[in-house]
């Protein structure tokens, strides 16, 4: 059972990879520095543009989603366990990566890429979630939060109607899914007091940024 160790080990190291900060020194800038402070890609775009905003989205997106498409097409059996594992180390990789002294982002494109590759209708059902609020807030934080918290309502909702479960284990990944969006609102703090006071950034629907 070394793969318990190994696989949780090496998404971890994978998540880790802090894509935004790389971003911002390809850049000239430290990201940890502008706006929002944050490693992720609504703060690349804030600070740096849309195209690399995208860019960082898509690859903490895809560092996400790999470790456990790996899991699922490397081991033939019980990769329900292992496959939630890689899901959970990778975002903690992201959310406390290693190579930044354990400081790091909210993990919302990592858990995306995640959810997509655990259960890919209930995630398009959060993006389109995330869509909505978004264009009717400005918010990326409200959007993130919303989605987060409910994605794992929509996936018991799937699974309870016994839709799109590519997946032995449905409770263990709504329970997944449910410490992911505990993760993710315990990271978005510093959003949640600015929005309760009206200082948070708003990307208004033309240009990139704004605030
Ligand atoms: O995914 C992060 C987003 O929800 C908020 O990012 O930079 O506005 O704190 P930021």
């Amino acid at each position: 059972n070394l793969e318990y160790f190994i696989v949780p080990a090496a998404s971890y190291l994978i998540g880790s990879i802090p894509f935004g900060y790389l971003i911002g020194r390809l850049h000239g800038i430290d990201i940890r520095k502008v706006g929002s402070g944050n490693i992720g890609a609504t703060n690349v775009t804030r600070s740096i543009g849309k195209i690399a905003g995208k860019i960082c989205f898509f690859l903490d997106f895809l560092k996400g989603a790999l470790p456990v498409v790996l899991v699922n097409m490397t081991f033939e059996e019980n990769t329900a366990n292992l496959a939630l594992a890689a899901g959970l180390a990778v975002i903690l990789g992201h959310v406390f990566p290693i190579y930044l002294r354990f400081r790091g982002g909210k993990g919302v494109a990592t858990a995306a890429g995640v959810a997509l590759a655990l259960a890919p209708y209930p995630l398009l059902c959060a993006l389109a979630v995330w869509v909505v609020t978004f264009l009717t807030s400005r918010y990326v934080s409200l959007a993130s939060i919303v989605a987060a918290a409910s994605l794992p309502i929509i996936a018991a909702l799937f699974f309870g109607l016994g839709i799109g479960t590519p997946f032995p284990l449905a409770n263990s990944t709504v329970f997944f899914f449910a410490l992911i969006a505990f993760l993710a609102i315990l990271r978005h703090i510093s959003n949640i007091k600015r929005l309760l006071n009206g200082t948070e950034n708003r990307f208004d629907s033309g240009a990139g940024k704004r605030g």
